[in-house]
C-alpha cells in the first residue's frame, strides 16, 4: 500500500473519479478500479439505488444471503434468510431448528414493544420553578407535536409517557426529559428524533419567555437502550428426550453439562462475552437480512447483559421438574416497514418469505434465531468440540481457494475426515494427488 495523503472535497467527485483517487493509493490501481467494477450491479439504475443508501460509495461489497429453514416458532413456521459471512452460523441455526421442531420448537414467554427518548439539558434555575414550569407545559406537548404524531398515533402508536427527571446527582444542573413511544412496525428512530426536537424546541421557546437563562437543551435523541422493548423466547422439553443430542451422554448428563457452561456464562465476564457472541451469531444476519439496524441491536442487548453492574449471559437455564428450560431475553428493536425495510430489495424479499410479519413477529423470529445459534454452539462446545464442524466447512473453502477439481474434491474430503484440517496439509495433499 502506497502512503496516504489527505484529500481535499472527496465527496464531490463522481463515482469513478473516487476510484480513481483510491487507486492512487494501491499497488495496482488498475486491478483495484476492476475489482470495484466487478461486484457493482450491471444494471446501473440498481446501482444507483444502492449507491443512495450510503455515501462515497464506489461498489458493493458482497455477503452471503442463506436460509435456515423449519423453524417453529410459537406454532409456525419459518425459513429464516441470514445474511453472515461465518462459515457455520447458518449451519448451527438449521441444525438447533431441526433438533427443536420436534421438541415443540421456539416458544415467545413475553414481549413488550415500548422505545424511549431523551432530552437532555441544563437548568441553572430552583428545581421548584422547573417542576412547575413543566407541569405547566405538559399537556400543550401533544398539540405542538400533532403534525408529526398524528398519523402514528392512527396506527395505534405515538407518545405514550412525558416524564421530567432530575439527574443532578450525576452532573451538576443535569435534568432529562424522557418520552416513551410506541411506533407499531416501523422501527421508529426519525420518528422519535422529530419529535424529540420539535418538544425541544417548544420547551426551550417557552423557557425563554419566562426564565430566559435558565435552560440549555443539550441535545435531543432516542435511546438505544431499549429494555421495555425486549422479547424473552424460550425451549424446552423432557430432560429425557435431550439424549438425542449426543450420543456418548445420556439426557440428564447432557442437561446438567450444558447448565454448567450457562451458569459459567453467567459468572465469568471472558466467557459471558464470548456466549453472548454465539447469540448475535444467529441475531445480526436476520437483521441484516430483514433490512434492520445491527449496530443499535448490538449496543442495546449488550448494555442489557451489564445491566446489574457484571456482564453475564443473555440466556438462563432451569432444569426443574426434570424439564430443560432454555430462555433468551434480548432488548430488540427492529422495523418492518419503512427505513431499508422496503429500500432494499433483497430485505423486501426477506419480509415476504418470513410472511410480511410485523415488527413484534420479526422480533420473536430474531430471538429464535440467537436462541438457536447460541444453543448449537453451547450444544457443540459440550460434546464434540466446535472445530469439528467448523472445520468441515473450513476444508470446503480451501478447497474453493486452491481450485480443487471435483474428483480432489471428493478424495480431500474422505482424507480429512480424520485428519488434520489446515491449508498447508491442504495444498500438500493436492499436491500429492497430482
Ligand atoms: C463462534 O462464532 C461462536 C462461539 O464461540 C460461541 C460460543 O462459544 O458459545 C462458538
Amino acid at each position: 500500500m502506497k502512503k496516504s495523503n489527505y484529500i481535499e472535497g472527496f465527496s464531490k467527485l463522481s463515482r469513478n473519479e473516487k476510484a480513481a483517487r483510491m487507486g492512487e493509493f494501491m499497488d495496482n490501481p488498475s486491478n483495484y478500479e476492476n475489482e470495484l467494477q466487478k461486484y457493482r450491479f450491471p444494471d446501473e439504475k440498481l446501482q444507483q439505488q444502492f449507491e443512495q443508501f450510503s455515501e462515497n460509495t464506489l461498489s458493493n461489497f458482497h455477503i452471503p444471503y442463506g436460509i435456515a429453514p423449519n423453524f417453529l416458532i410459537d406454532g409456525n413456521l419459518y425459513h429464516i434468510p441470514m445474511v453472515v459471512e461465518e462459515s457455520s452460523v447458518v449451519a448451527a441455526a438449521s441444525k438447533s431448528a431441526k433438533f427443536w421442531y420436534k421438541k415443540g420448537g421456539f416458544q415467545t414467554v413475553s414481549i413488550k414493544t415500548k422505545k424511549k427518548g431523551q432530552i437532555h439539558f441544563l437548568w441553572k434555575g430552583s428545581k421548584e420553578a422547573l417542576y412547575s414550569f413543566f407541569n405547566q407545559i405538559k399537556p400543550l406537548i401533544p398539540e405542538k407535536i400533532k403534525t408529526i404524531t398524528q398519523s402514528m398515533e392512527k396506527r395505534g402508536g405515538g407518545v405514550k409517557s412525558i416524564e421530567l427527571k432530575d439527574n443532578t446527582d450525576q452532573l451538576a444542573d443535569y435534568y432529562e426529559l424522557d418520552l416513551t413511544f410506541e411506533t407499531v412496525d416501523s422501527m421508529g428512530a426519525n420518528f422519535i428524533n422529530s419529535v424529540l426536537e420539535k418538544t425541544a424546541f417548544f420547551l426551550k421557546e417557552e423557557a425563554e419567555k419566562r426564565y430566559p437563562d435558565d435552560m440549555e437543551i443539550i441535545m435531543s435523541i432516542l435511546s438505544n437502550f431499549t429494555p421495555e422493548s425486549m422479547v424473552t423466547m424460550k425451549v424446552e422439553c423432557n430432560i429425557k428426550d435431550l439424549e438425542e443430542a449426543d450420543p456418548h451422554l445420556t439426557g440428564r448428563q447432557f442437561a446438567e453439562k450444558f447448565r454448567m457452561a450457562v451458569l459459567i456464562a453467567e459468572k465469568n465476564v471472558s466467557r459471558a462475552v464470548t456466549h453472548n457472541k454465539g447469540i448475535m451469531n444467529g441475531i445480526d444476519p436476520v437483521v441484516i437480512a430483514t433490512g434492520n439496524d445491527f449496530r443499535a441491536i448490538e449496543a442495546n442487548a449488550h448494555a442489557y447483559a451489564s445491566k446489574n453492574g457484571s456482564y453475564k449471559s443473555l440466556t438462563t437455564i432451569s432444569l426443574d421438574n426434570n424439564v430443560f428450560r432454555y430462555e433468551l431475553s434480548i432488548p430488540l428493536t427492529v422495523g418492518t416497514v419503512g427505513g431499508l425495510t422496503n429500500l432494499h430489495p433483497l430485505a423486501a424479499k426477506s419480509l415476504e418469505l418470513l410472511g410480511n410479519p410485523g415488527a413484534e413477529e420479526l422480533m420473536k423470529i430474531i430471538a429464535a434465531a440467537g436462541l438457536a445459534n447460541n444453543f448449537g454452539a453451547v450444544r457443540s462446545l459440550i460434546t464434540t468440540g466446535i472445530q469439528k464442524g467448523h472445520m468441515k466447512l473450513h476444508l470446503d473453502n480451501i478447497l474453493l481457494s486452491l481450485n480443487a477439481t471435483p474428483e480432489q474434491t471428493e478424495k480431500a474430503k474422505k482424507h480429512f475426515k480424520n485428519n488434520t484440517v489446515s491449508v498447508s496439509e491442504v495444498k500438500s495433499f493436492l499436491n500429492q494427488q497430482s
